[in-house]
Protein backbone atom coordinates (compact mmCIF):
# COMPACT_ATOMS: atom_id res chain seq x y z
CA UNK A 1 0.00 0.00 0.00
CA UNK A 2 1.39 3.70 -0.55
CA UNK A 3 1.26 5.91 1.77
CA UNK A 4 2.40 10.00 1.64
CA UNK A 5 3.55 12.13 4.25
CA UNK A 6 1.57 15.63 5.01
CA UNK A 7 3.19 18.15 6.78
CA UNK A 8 1.37 21.19 7.79
CA UNK A 9 3.80 24.38 8.81
CA UNK A 10 2.15 27.01 11.39
CA UNK A 11 3.69 29.87 12.75
CA UNK A 12 4.09 28.20 16.05
CA UNK A 13 3.26 24.52 15.78
CA UNK A 14 4.12 21.85 12.70
CA UNK A 15 1.60 18.90 12.72
CA UNK A 16 2.11 16.02 10.24
CA UNK A 17 0.45 12.69 9.62
CA UNK A 18 1.65 9.71 7.74
CA UNK A 19 -1.99 9.01 4.55
CA UNK A 20 -2.98 6.76 2.79
CA UNK A 21 -4.84 7.07 -1.04
CA UNK A 22 -7.86 7.35 0.88
CA UNK A 23 -7.12 10.34 2.95
CA UNK A 24 -6.81 7.52 6.51
CA UNK A 25 -4.19 9.24 8.42
CA UNK A 26 -1.87 6.17 10.17
CA UNK A 27 0.06 8.53 12.42
CA UNK A 28 0.15 11.65 13.19
CA UNK A 29 2.69 13.92 15.04
CA UNK A 30 3.69 17.76 15.96
CA UNK A 31 6.97 19.61 16.62
CA UNK A 32 7.50 22.66 17.59
CA UNK A 33 8.10 25.58 14.67
CA UNK A 34 8.73 28.65 16.71
CA UNK A 35 11.43 27.33 18.62
CA UNK A 36 13.41 26.77 15.68
CA UNK A 37 15.70 29.79 14.55
CA UNK A 38 17.70 27.52 12.67
CA UNK A 39 16.21 25.87 9.44
CA UNK A 40 18.50 23.30 9.44
CA UNK A 41 17.71 22.43 13.39
CA UNK A 42 14.19 22.21 12.26
CA UNK A 43 14.09 19.63 9.67
CA UNK A 44 16.86 17.40 11.81
CA UNK A 45 13.74 17.52 14.52
CA UNK A 46 11.40 16.79 12.00
CA UNK A 47 13.12 13.84 11.11
CA UNK A 48 13.76 12.69 14.06
CA UNK A 49 9.74 12.96 14.92
CA UNK A 50 8.78 11.06 11.86
CA UNK A 51 11.44 8.61 11.24
CA UNK A 52 10.64 6.16 13.97
CA UNK A 53 6.80 6.36 12.85
CA UNK A 54 8.01 4.90 9.46
CA UNK A 55 9.61 2.22 11.04
CA UNK A 56 6.83 0.99 11.98
CA UNK A 57 5.28 0.20 9.18
CA UNK A 58 6.03 -3.13 7.63
CA UNK A 59 6.85 -3.32 4.29
CA UNK A 60 4.13 -3.73 3.00
CA UNK A 61 3.77 0.37 3.04
CA UNK A 62 6.06 2.10 0.56
CA UNK A 63 5.75 6.15 1.47
CA UNK A 64 5.59 7.76 -1.81
CA UNK A 65 7.03 11.01 -0.63
CA UNK A 66 5.96 14.42 1.67
CA UNK A 67 3.95 17.07 0.63
CA UNK A 68 4.25 20.29 2.77
CA UNK A 69 2.11 22.97 3.22
CA UNK A 70 3.78 26.40 4.75
CA UNK A 71 3.07 29.90 5.31
CA UNK A 72 4.43 32.07 2.08
CA UNK A 73 4.94 28.83 0.34
CA UNK A 74 5.29 28.75 -3.15
CA UNK A 75 4.10 25.62 -5.01
CA UNK A 76 5.87 26.68 -7.95
CA UNK A 77 9.73 26.60 -6.72
CA UNK A 78 9.11 24.68 -3.51
CA UNK A 79 10.46 28.03 -1.71
CA UNK A 80 9.47 29.89 1.38
CA UNK A 81 9.37 33.17 1.21
CA UNK A 82 9.85 36.57 3.43
CA UNK A 83 7.65 34.99 5.89
CA UNK A 84 6.19 37.33 8.48
CA UNK A 85 5.42 34.92 11.22
CA UNK A 86 7.76 32.36 10.92
CA UNK A 87 11.48 32.23 12.51
CA UNK A 88 13.29 31.67 9.11
CA UNK A 89 13.97 35.35 7.34
CA UNK A 90 14.23 35.32 3.49
CA UNK A 91 13.60 32.88 0.77
CA UNK A 92 14.37 29.13 2.20
CA UNK A 93 14.22 26.16 -0.19
CA UNK A 94 12.37 24.12 1.73
CA UNK A 95 11.18 21.36 -0.15
CA UNK A 96 14.55 20.33 -1.72
CA UNK A 97 16.18 20.66 1.96
CA UNK A 98 13.46 18.17 3.34
CA UNK A 99 13.60 15.89 0.02
CA UNK A 100 17.53 15.70 0.83
CA UNK A 101 17.28 14.78 4.39
CA UNK A 102 14.46 12.36 4.22
CA UNK A 103 15.64 10.83 0.42
CA UNK A 104 12.06 11.01 -0.48
CA UNK A 105 10.33 13.40 -3.24
CA UNK A 106 8.93 16.40 -2.04
CA UNK A 107 6.62 19.22 -2.94
CA UNK A 108 5.38 22.14 -0.83
CA UNK A 109 2.36 24.53 -1.28
CA UNK A 110 1.06 27.49 0.57
CA UNK A 111 -0.49 26.03 3.52
CA UNK A 112 -3.90 27.64 3.20
CA UNK A 113 -4.08 26.08 -0.13
CA UNK A 114 -3.42 22.89 1.59
CA UNK A 115 -6.09 23.61 3.55
CA UNK A 116 -8.20 24.21 0.77
CA UNK A 117 -7.40 21.06 -1.15
CA UNK A 118 -7.93 18.88 1.69
CA UNK A 119 -11.40 20.71 2.02
CA UNK A 120 -12.32 19.56 -1.56
CA UNK A 121 -10.96 16.26 -1.58
CA UNK A 122 -12.18 15.25 1.54
CA UNK A 123 -14.35 17.94 3.87
CA UNK A 124 -16.81 20.93 3.31
CA UNK A 125 -15.42 22.19 0.12
CA UNK A 126 -16.04 18.74 -1.66
CA UNK A 127 -18.35 18.71 -4.96
CA UNK A 128 -17.84 23.01 -5.10
CA UNK A 129 -16.28 24.49 -7.55
CA UNK A 130 -16.14 28.02 -6.19
CA UNK A 131 -15.12 28.79 -3.09
CA UNK A 132 -12.45 30.76 -0.63
CA UNK A 133 -10.23 28.99 2.26
CA UNK A 134 -9.78 31.00 5.39
CA UNK A 135 -7.21 30.05 7.80
CA UNK A 136 -7.72 32.03 11.18
CA UNK A 137 -4.21 31.07 13.39
CA UNK A 138 -0.85 32.47 13.63
CA UNK A 139 -1.49 34.14 10.63
CA UNK A 140 -4.23 34.70 8.03
CA UNK A 141 -4.33 32.40 5.03
CA UNK A 142 -6.40 31.68 2.09
CA UNK A 143 -6.77 29.57 -0.83
CA UNK A 144 -9.22 30.74 -3.49
CA UNK A 145 -10.83 28.21 -5.79
CA UNK A 146 -12.28 29.50 -8.94
CA UNK A 147 -13.62 26.86 -11.55
CA UNK A 148 -12.87 23.94 -9.85
CA UNK A 149 -8.98 25.16 -9.83
CA UNK A 150 -6.50 26.78 -6.85
CA UNK A 151 -5.50 30.18 -8.22
CA UNK A 152 -1.69 30.19 -8.38
CA UNK A 153 -1.41 33.62 -9.83
CA UNK A 154 1.54 34.40 -12.02
CA UNK A 155 3.99 34.47 -9.48
CA UNK A 156 2.46 31.66 -7.89
CA UNK A 157 1.54 33.72 -4.49
CA UNK A 158 -2.06 34.36 -5.31
CA UNK A 159 -4.41 34.80 -2.37
CA UNK A 160 -2.79 36.11 0.24
CA UNK A 161 -6.00 37.41 1.52
CA UNK A 162 -4.88 38.02 5.38
CA UNK A 163 -2.31 40.88 4.24
CA UNK A 164 -5.40 42.81 2.75
CA UNK A 165 -6.37 46.06 4.00
CA UNK A 166 -9.52 46.21 5.69
CA UNK A 167 -9.01 49.17 8.09
CA UNK A 168 -7.22 52.10 6.53
CA UNK A 169 -4.31 53.66 9.07
CA UNK A 170 -5.44 50.36 11.61
CA UNK A 171 -3.03 48.92 13.11
CA UNK A 172 0.86 48.31 12.34
CA UNK A 173 1.41 44.91 11.53
CA UNK A 174 4.34 43.35 13.80
CA UNK A 175 6.33 42.01 10.82
CA UNK A 176 5.17 44.15 7.59
CA UNK A 177 4.36 47.02 8.71
CA UNK A 178 1.65 47.59 6.54
CA UNK A 179 -1.22 49.01 8.64
CA UNK A 180 -4.58 47.84 8.85
CA UNK A 181 -4.16 43.67 7.20
CA UNK A 182 -6.91 41.51 8.44
CA UNK A 183 -4.06 39.55 9.84
CA UNK A 184 -3.89 42.06 12.55
CA UNK A 185 -7.26 41.59 13.68
CA UNK A 186 -7.92 38.06 12.56
CA UNK A 187 -5.29 36.12 13.91
CA UNK A 188 -4.30 34.59 17.19
CA UNK A 189 -2.45 37.60 17.92
CA UNK A 190 -5.21 39.76 16.73
CA UNK A 191 -7.29 38.74 19.40
CA UNK A 192 -4.59 39.25 22.54
CA UNK A 193 -4.05 42.78 21.18
CA UNK A 194 -7.97 43.10 20.93
CA UNK A 195 -8.76 41.89 24.62
CA UNK A 196 -5.58 44.14 25.49
CA UNK A 197 -7.62 46.99 24.04
CA UNK A 198 -10.80 46.17 25.15
CA UNK A 199 -9.32 45.89 28.71
CA UNK A 200 -7.39 49.04 28.70
CA UNK A 201 -10.48 51.21 26.87
CA UNK A 202 -13.53 49.96 29.75
CA UNK A 203 -11.31 49.73 33.00
CA UNK A 204 -14.62 49.07 34.77
CA UNK A 205 -15.69 46.51 33.10
CA UNK A 206 -15.22 43.52 35.48
CA UNK A 207 -12.83 40.37 33.44
CA UNK A 208 -11.28 37.57 34.54
CA UNK A 209 -8.63 38.62 32.02
CA UNK A 210 -7.79 41.30 34.67
CA UNK A 211 -6.49 38.68 37.10
CA UNK A 212 -3.30 37.80 34.46
CA UNK A 213 -0.51 40.20 33.60
CA UNK A 214 -0.67 41.64 29.88
CA UNK A 215 2.30 39.37 28.36
CA UNK A 216 -0.09 36.52 30.13
CA UNK A 217 -2.74 36.71 27.88
CA UNK A 218 -3.36 35.11 24.35
CA UNK A 219 -6.26 34.11 22.24
CA UNK A 220 -6.29 30.73 24.33
CA UNK A 221 -6.99 32.19 27.49
CA UNK A 222 -9.38 34.99 25.68
CA UNK A 223 -11.47 31.44 24.32
CA UNK A 224 -11.70 29.87 27.69
CA UNK A 225 -12.56 33.33 29.08
CA UNK A 226 -15.26 33.64 26.43
CA UNK A 227 -16.94 30.41 27.02
CA UNK A 228 -16.86 30.92 30.97
CA UNK A 229 -19.11 34.01 29.54
CA UNK A 230 -16.20 36.91 30.21
CA UNK A 231 -17.81 40.23 28.78
CA UNK A 232 -14.48 41.23 27.24
CA UNK A 233 -13.42 37.85 26.00
CA UNK A 234 -16.93 37.32 24.24
CA UNK A 235 -16.78 41.42 23.08
CA UNK A 236 -13.17 40.74 21.79
CA UNK A 237 -14.70 37.75 19.84
CA UNK A 238 -17.37 39.98 18.46
CA UNK A 239 -14.93 42.77 17.48
CA UNK A 240 -12.65 39.95 15.76
CA UNK A 241 -15.88 38.54 14.11
CA UNK A 242 -17.18 42.00 12.65
CA UNK A 243 -13.62 42.73 10.91
CA UNK A 244 -13.40 39.69 9.38
CA UNK A 245 -17.38 39.97 8.24
CA UNK A 246 -15.87 43.09 6.32
CA UNK A 247 -13.08 41.53 4.96
CA UNK A 248 -14.99 38.39 3.97
CA UNK A 249 -17.94 40.47 1.93
CA UNK A 250 -14.58 41.91 -0.11
CA UNK A 251 -13.48 38.72 -1.18
CA UNK A 252 -17.10 37.21 -1.91
CA UNK A 253 -17.21 40.40 -4.07
CA UNK A 254 -13.86 39.38 -5.87
CA UNK A 255 -14.87 35.89 -6.92
CA UNK A 256 -18.47 35.18 -6.20
CA UNK A 257 -17.82 31.53 -4.42
CA UNK A 258 -20.44 29.66 -3.20
CA UNK A 259 -18.99 29.22 0.13
CA UNK A 260 -15.91 30.61 2.51
CA UNK A 261 -14.60 28.05 4.70
CA UNK A 262 -13.17 29.04 7.81
CA UNK A 263 -10.36 27.01 9.22
CA UNK A 264 -7.83 27.02 12.42
CA UNK A 265 -7.68 27.75 16.01
CA UNK A 266 -9.77 30.42 16.31
CA UNK A 267 -12.73 29.08 14.88
CA UNK A 268 -12.84 27.09 18.04
CA UNK A 269 -14.92 30.36 19.33
CA UNK A 270 -17.87 28.93 16.54
CA UNK A 271 -20.74 30.86 16.52
CA UNK A 272 -19.13 33.97 19.10
CA UNK A 273 -17.10 34.69 15.71
CA UNK A 274 -19.39 33.00 12.78
CA UNK A 275 -22.38 34.98 13.65
CA UNK A 276 -21.04 38.43 14.04
CA UNK A 277 -18.38 38.13 10.48
CA UNK A 278 -21.91 36.55 8.84
CA UNK A 279 -24.11 39.51 9.91
CA UNK A 280 -21.53 42.09 8.90
CA UNK A 281 -20.49 40.42 5.50
CA UNK A 282 -24.47 40.67 4.52
CA UNK A 283 -24.37 43.96 5.27
CA UNK A 284 -21.60 44.74 3.09
CA UNK A 285 -22.96 42.54 -0.12
CA UNK A 286 -24.06 44.28 -2.84
CA UNK A 287 -28.09 42.59 -3.41
CA UNK A 288 -27.02 40.37 -5.96
CA UNK A 289 -24.55 38.30 -3.23
CA UNK A 290 -27.11 38.30 -0.52
CA UNK A 291 -28.12 35.65 1.31
CA UNK A 292 -26.36 33.23 -1.14
CA UNK A 293 -22.75 32.80 0.46
CA UNK A 294 -22.62 30.09 3.38
CA UNK A 295 -19.72 30.82 5.71
CA UNK A 296 -19.14 26.99 7.26
CA UNK A 297 -16.26 25.31 9.43
CA UNK A 298 -13.96 23.09 8.16
CA UNK A 299 -15.22 19.68 8.49
CA UNK A 300 -12.06 18.13 8.98
CA UNK A 301 -10.99 17.95 12.56
CA UNK A 302 -8.07 19.76 14.17
CA UNK A 303 -5.09 20.36 11.61
CA UNK A 304 -6.03 17.88 8.93
CA UNK A 305 -7.11 19.97 6.34
CA UNK A 306 -3.89 20.79 5.96
CA UNK A 307 -2.47 17.70 6.75
CA UNK A 308 -4.77 16.11 4.16
CA UNK A 309 -4.25 18.95 1.33
CA UNK A 310 -0.34 18.58 1.81
CA UNK A 311 -0.01 14.85 1.76
CA UNK A 312 -2.48 15.04 -1.78
CA UNK A 313 0.49 16.69 -3.47
CA UNK A 314 2.47 13.53 -3.46
CA UNK A 315 0.23 11.63 -5.46
CA UNK A 316 1.02 14.43 -8.38
CA UNK A 317 4.30 13.92 -8.18
CA UNK A 318 6.28 11.75 -10.59
C1 LIG B 1 1.08 34.25 5.23
C2 LIG B 1 0.33 33.23 4.39
C3 LIG B 1 -0.16 32.10 5.25
C4 LIG B 1 -0.90 32.59 6.47
C5 LIG B 1 -1.30 31.46 7.39
C6 LIG B 1 0.25 34.65 6.42
O1 LIG B 1 0.98 35.56 7.20
O2 LIG B 1 1.42 35.40 4.48
O3 LIG B 1 1.13 32.73 3.34
O4 LIG B 1 -1.00 31.26 4.48
O5 LIG B 1 -0.11 33.52 7.19
O6 LIG B 1 -0.20 30.74 7.84
NA1 LIG C 1 -2.89 31.02 -0.39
Amino acid sequence: QQMAIGIDIGGTNTVFGIVDHRGEIAYRGAISTKKHENVDEYIDELYQAIMPALNQFGSDKLVRGIGIGAPNGNYYNGNIEYAPNLPWKGKIPLASLVQQKFNLPSALTNDANAAAVGEMTYGAAKGMKDFIMITLGTGVGSGIVVNGEMVYGHDGFAGELGHTIIIPGGRKHWSTGAEGSLETYASATGVMLTAIELLNKYPDKPSILRHYEENEIDSRLVYDCAIQGDDIARDTYTFTGEILGKALANFVMFSSPEAIILFGGLCKAGSLIFQPAKRVMEENLLPIYKNKVQIIPSELKESDAAILGASALVWELK
